[in-house]
């Protein structure tokens, strides 16, 4: 099982973290990967000023925003799938 995890602290809340878990939820059903790839909450990851803190197995994405999120995701699955 793979992991995505979701940075659930105060400033990427205010960037739309709530609404990156609904788009990647719809992303993982829409690819058959529910059974693959877990979504988990985290806490600050240190990407505050840089974008949303998203992980993908311990990875760390580098400025993820919610319009490049699931484009940046893929490619990290693509990676480790
Ligand atoms: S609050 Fe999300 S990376 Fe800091």
């Amino acid at each position: 099982m793979h992991t995505i995890e979701i940075c659930v602290g105060s400033s990427c809340f205010v960037k739309g973290s709530n609404e990156l878990v609904e788009l990647l939820k719809n992303y993982l059903a829409e690819n058959h990967l529910e059974d693959k790839v877990q979504l988990k909450g985290a806490f600050c990851m240190g990407q505050c000023a840089k974008g949303l803190g998203v992980r993908v197995d311990g990875k760390l994405l580098e400025g993820v925003t919610i319009s490049n999120a699931i484009e940046l995701v893929d490619l990290a699955l693509n990676e480790v799938l």
